[in-house]
């Protein structure tokens, strides 16, 4: 146990698999917290979008005095590669390639092979169970959730899963690891469908647009109980207009076809307004329509 927990004091170089919109942000803040990162991704494209991305974001908090580090110094930190084989020199692996089990579990099978035995792994995935994903390779106790928000260098939490096997030193790394990079976390003790933010959320968040479908009270009013009545800062529906009504129903139905409970059951009329292509903010038209 203390020879793992040594793991966290070990860690000075992270692999982030998918230069995506959440794995170029768990680069940035591990860049920023002073690990060494390596970003991969199969499209050179991807790799280029992000170290725009990343060093554009990094110029802004520099100017907000929100980091403290120049730039420079930081980009300093992060390799960008489409070799997977690089993945060998790093003592810790976030996978944040697209949400389709069959992919994650390939590339963590192959990681397996290449990463030395002691190599800790871990998802960012939203809605794919960590036991799943963690029987694709040799070291399901060695493997964990770590669940991001986007936009990651923004958002403070991230949700720690532990999976069926997944063992107390791991999931103790990972929580220095994520702390070590400026985050708050939360463990999550079972394996559910959807975690713990996404479940709370899309059970109200869907309840919400039932009401509305069912005109028990338009999309403003129930927004407007939910902040004046709950404390909360934005409506569920105005939330769900700004992640993208898309994001949410693919979302939602992944933690219902896991769950099979009905509270995750995605309304017609928010289908509806996808097949419309109002997909919210981003459309200019979901539950509100935006200018
Ligand atoms: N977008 C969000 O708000 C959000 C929040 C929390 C968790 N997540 C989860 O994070 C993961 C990534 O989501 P995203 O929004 O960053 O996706 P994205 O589509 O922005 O990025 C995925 C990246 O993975 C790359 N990729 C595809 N196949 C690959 C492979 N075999 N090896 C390496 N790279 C590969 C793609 O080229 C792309 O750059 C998903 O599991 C998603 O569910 C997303």
């Amino acid at each position: 146990m203390r020879e793992r927990l040594r793991v966290m004091e070990k860690t000075k170089h992270i692999f982030v698999a998918g230069a995506g919109l959440m794995g170029s942000g768990i680069a940035q803040v591990a860049a920023t917290a002073g690990f060494r990162v390596t970003l991969y991704d199969v499209v050179q494209s991807s790799l280029e979008k992000a170290r725009a991305s990343i060093s554009a974001s990094l110029e802004k908090l520099y100017g907000k005095d929100r980091i403290t580090i120049p730039p420079q110094e930081i980009m300093v930190n992060l390799q960008f590669t489409r070799k997977l084989e690089d993945a060998g020199a790093c003592d810790l692996v976030i996978e944040a390639v697209p949400e389709v089990k069959k992919l994650k579990g390939e590339l963590f099978q192959k990681l397996d092979t290449i990463c030395g035995e002691t190599v800790l792994f871990a998802s960012n995935t939203s809605a794919i169970p960590i036991s799943v994903l963690a029987d694709y390779c040799g070291r399901a106790e060695l493997f964990c959730g770590v669940h991001f928000f986007s936009p990651v260098p923004l958002m403070p939490l991230v949700e720690i899963i532990r999976g069926e096997k997944t063992s107390d030193p791991t999931i103790d790394a990972f929580r220095q690891i994520v702390m070590a990079m400026g985050k708050e976390t939360i463990t999550v003790a079972q394996d559910v469908p959807g975690f713990i933010v996404n479940r709370v959320f899309f059970a109200a968040a869907l309840e919400a647009a039932r009401l509305v479908e069912k005109e028990v009270s338009h999309a403003a009013d129930v927004d407007k109980a939910m902040q004046l009545g709950c404390g909360w800062k934005m409506g569920p529906l105005a939330t769900c207009d700004l992640a993208g009504l898309d994001v949410i129903v693919h979302a939602a139905d992944a933690i219902y076809e896991e769950s099979g409970d009905s509270v995750f059951k995605v309304p017609a009329s928010m289908r509806k307004l996808i097949e419309e292509g109002h997909l919210g903010r981003k459309s200019g038209r979901g539950f509100y329509r935006y200018s």
